[in-house]
């Protein structure tokens, strides 16, 4: 698989990354089996993937716990990027940057992962109740106790963003710039697919002006730019997605022109080629800087995605998937 070197620290991973988060948070809890994943990271693996992205709340806990056991076997095929700065509360989620919590959280995401070094520790979300420069700061010493190598900020996702009226990714550009003068960024992991492009207008320039990897998370779509969800096919209650306003029947069936693009095109590089993988080689072509980390359960489907990395899209696929119609439903 090709090689992408990124951020201040030159990481050097496989082109296509592995979300981690569907094995054990997020989606329908009645999917997650744990000997399955395994099987599914083993063959990311095999197929030339060496960012694993995961999260000390994905679980909570039980993801990175799942990629200890594959790490404890093959650490040296992967480059682990785990986050810490959200805790799971029955019904919430709550943002804690305190230094010291960060560096007790540190300490059990390594235990969990049996290594002794995270190549990538992500801040999940900036904690309002203390400046992000002492957060930051923590993760910095870690850096230096050599428990970490590099430090990634997650966006606050586009839906989030909205939400609170803000320019989107105006917040997260400040609180880049402020991080920035603590310790260097060395990857940004936010939103990015075919359906969500928000990131191209300003966060990925800024990243990539700065020498700064992007993590292209939710590159497709949450499942839906696969095209192998059906509109009124369902989902398992406990799934968000049968709440989402952009799952519904009615907008899926309405945002179909964007999977029917990504097929036409997928059908011009050869039988066999999918929507996924069109919609993954777009992510790549967004910029040589970005790794999309493409989530999945699925031995299949994680080998498809990785072999996303040999499609190479031509101007003129570019250009068909920019004039595809804007998705319809909103995010809130
Ligand atoms: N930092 C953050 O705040 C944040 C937020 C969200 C996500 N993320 C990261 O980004 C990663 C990707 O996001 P995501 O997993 O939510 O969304 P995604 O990658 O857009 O889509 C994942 C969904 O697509 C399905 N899928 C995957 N490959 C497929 C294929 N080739 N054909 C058909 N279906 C396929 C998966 O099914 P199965 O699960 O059944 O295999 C899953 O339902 C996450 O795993 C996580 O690491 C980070």
């Amino acid at each position: 698989m090709e090689r992408r070197t990124i951020g201040a620290a030159a990481l050097d991973v496989g082109a296509v990354g592995l979300g981690c988060m569907p094995m054990n948070w997020a989606y329908s809890a009645s999917q997650q089996r744990g000997d399955r994943s395994l099987r599914a990271v083993h063959a990311a693996l095999d197929a030339g993937v060496s960012l694993l992205d995961t999260a000390d709340m994905y679980g909570p806990f039980t993801n990175e716990l799942l990629l200890g056991r594959v790490l404890k076997e093959r650490r040296a095929d992967v480059f682990v990027s785990t986050k810490c700065g959200l805790l799971v509360g029955d019904q919430h989620v709550v943002a804690n940057g305190r230094p010291g919590y960060v560096r007790r959280a540190c300490d059990a995401s390594l235990r969990r992962l049996q290594t002794d070094v995270i190549d990538l520790y992500q801040l999940h979300r900036a904690d309002p109740e203390v400046p992000v420069e002492e957060t930051w700061g923590a993760m910095a010493e870690l850096v230096a106790a050599g428990k970490v190598r590099a430090l990634g900020l997650c966006a606050v996702g586009a839906r989030a963003a909205r939400r609170g009226g803000a320019d989107l990714y105006e917040g997260t550009i400040r609180l880049l710039e402020r991080v920035q003068q603590v310790f260097p960024v060395s990857a940004v992991e936010a939103e990015l697919s075919v359906w969500s492009p928000e990131a191209l207008e300003r966060l990925l320039p800024w990243c990539e002006a700065r020498g700064v990897g992007f993590l292209a998370a939710m590159p497709l779509g949450n499942g839906f730019l696969t095209g192998t969800l059906t509109p009124g096919g369902g989902f398992e209650p406990d799934d968000p997605r049968a709440r989402h306003p952009r799952f519904t029947a009615e907008m899926m069936a309405a945002n179909q022109p964007l999977v029917a693009g990504l097929r036409r095109v997928a059908a011009r590089h050869g039988e066999t080629v999918t929507p996924a993988q069109v919609a993954l080689a777009w992510a790549l072509a967004c910029g040589p800087h970005v790794v999309p980390i493409p989530g999945t359960k699925r031995e299949r489907w994680a080998v498809e995605n990785a072999r996303a990395a040999e499609l190479v899209l031509t101007p003129a696929d570019l250009s068909e998937i920019a004039r595809l119609p804007a998705p319809r439903g909103s995010w809130d």
